[in-house]
């Protein structure tokens, strides 16, 4: 990409065709995680905004964006980390458990996690027992992992990094990789490395959203430059066929609006591929995700939802009311931006994260507050991190109970009060 920031998809990065579908035009958006400094009057002119399109491979119904932005500019200093939640805590747990099911994991053997983020997931892994390697280019991040006492390699993970792994630690019995494997373009390469990374008998174990989830929840709002890629089981079987590797077993997961869990072993090696795995490929041909149909039928109610979005914020504050965002999410981005909500609706949006807070949201410019700081709570927050939708309504029971409401916005916009939240 040298020098240019911006490449444009031609052939599919799983299978290699140019026969494209196109899906969703978003037109252009800024960088999902790009939040601004306050003051910073010169970054707020010099803010970018990068064309988001989804296109569908006719061949193997990879979505695709069609944009990849150079990962220099997305990742060496990234805001975004692992949600501080009960959520995410207990899903953490469950992936180790779910590893451990498939691999016998014995002490000492070595889990190696590609976009390790700040070391959460392999903190659960080392409290069972194994040896861990982060590897996460995102220097800021990689820091902080290291003072918990996770090692981190800051680097990208590819076949070069992967040798370098093997020669320093040896073979791993997993490589695991949640809700990165879709920021990658050169999947091959990074294939390349899991093979010589892998031990025979491991598995390389990814976690991704479910195109399947994404298109039955209507959560076009987690499209953003970030997620090149966007997977149904049968493709990634494709790819991993490609590839000398045998998908091996997937688990659906709730987690960032509906996921996979989806593990792989070398070709040659002992997993067999498990009756969960036939399953969902035979619902994924049935249900119509190979044809374009159901792909046109989702960018119509796509277009709706965000319509429908829009007339109902910009009615609440037409009639006075106080608007403000809940968690200044990647989604969050996506969803104001293209569905054009801003200074004009919301006053500003609340966010756990130390990152975020005090600076402002791409492109939209809400001042990001953390929640001690809000004062006078809104009459409506907009649920922009409804993936924790649940645990936020618990947690924020006493807002509800003074008469303050959710604005859910998919899969269809609805509010959420005091009388329709109790069970
Ligand atoms: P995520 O879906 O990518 O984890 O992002 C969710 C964002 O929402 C993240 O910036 C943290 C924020 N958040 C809150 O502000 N309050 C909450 O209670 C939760 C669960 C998340
Ligand atoms: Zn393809």
């Amino acid at each position: 990409m040298s020098g240019n920031t911006v490449r444009s998809v031609t052939a599919c990065r799983v299978c290699g065709s140019e026969r494209w579908q196109k899906v969703l035009s978003f037109g252009n958006v800024p960088l999902a995680n790009a939040f601004l400094e306050a003051g910073d009057t010169e970054a707020l002119a010099r803010e970018q905004a990068y064309p988001l399109e989804v296109i569908s491979c006719r061949e193997c119904r990879l979505l695709s964006l069609t944009a990849v932005v150079d990962p220099q500019v997305l990742y060496r200093t990234y805001s975004y980390v692992t949600s501080d939640s009960e959520t995410m805590a207990r899903h953490m747990r469950t992936v180790v458990r779910l590893c451990g099911e498939q691999v016998e994991l014995a002490e000492g053997d070595l889990v190696v996690e590609l976009g390790s983020n700040t070391g959460e997931q392999l903190m659960a892994f080392r409290e069972a027992g194994a040896r861990v390697l982060g590897v996460d280019p995102a220097r800021n991040l990689a820091e902080i992992a290291e003072q918990r006492g996770v090692p981190t390699v800051p680097e990208y993970f590819d076949s070069a990094c992967a040798e370098s792994i093997v020669a320093e630690h040896g073979r791993a019995s997993v490589i695991l990789g949640r809700h990165v494997f879709a920021h990658i373009d050169d999947v091959a390469d990074v294939l390349a490395g899991v093979h010589a990374l892998l031990a025979p008998d491991g598995l390389f174990t990814i976690e991704v959203p479910y195109a399947v989830d994404l298109l039955d929840g209507l959560a076009f709002d987690t499209v953003y430059h970030e997620h090149l890629s966007y997977f149904l089981i049968s493709t990634l079987d494709t790819l991993f066929a490609r590839h000398g590797l045998r998908t091996v077993d997937v688990e659906r997961l709730p987690v960032h609006g509906g996921s996979v869990l989806v593990s792989a072993g070398p070709a040659d090696g002992p997993h067999p591929t498990g009756e969960r795995v036939r399953e969902l490929m035979a619902h994924e041909r049935a249900a119509g995700f190979l044809s374009d149909a159901r792909y046109e039928d989702f960018a119509a109610r796509v277009q709706k939802t965000c319509a429908d979005l829009s007339h109902l914020v910009r009615d609440l504050a037409a009639d006075g009311h106080r608007i403000a965002g809940y968690g200044a999410s990647a989604k969050g981005t996506t969803l104001l931006n293209i569905c054009g909500l801003g200074l004009g609706e919301l006053e500003f949006c609340t966010d756990t994260t130390p990152q975020k807070q005090g600076r402002l949201t791409p492109g939209t410019h809400l001042p990001v507050l953390a929640p001690g700081d809000v004062g006078e709570q809104p009459d409506y927050y907009l649920l922009l991190a409804w993936n924790y939708a649940e645990e936020i309504m618990r947690k924020e029971s006493a807002f509800l109970e003074a008469g303050g409401g959710f604005i859910v916005p998919v899969p269809e916009p609805s509010v959420r009060t005091r009388a329709v939240s109790r069970r």
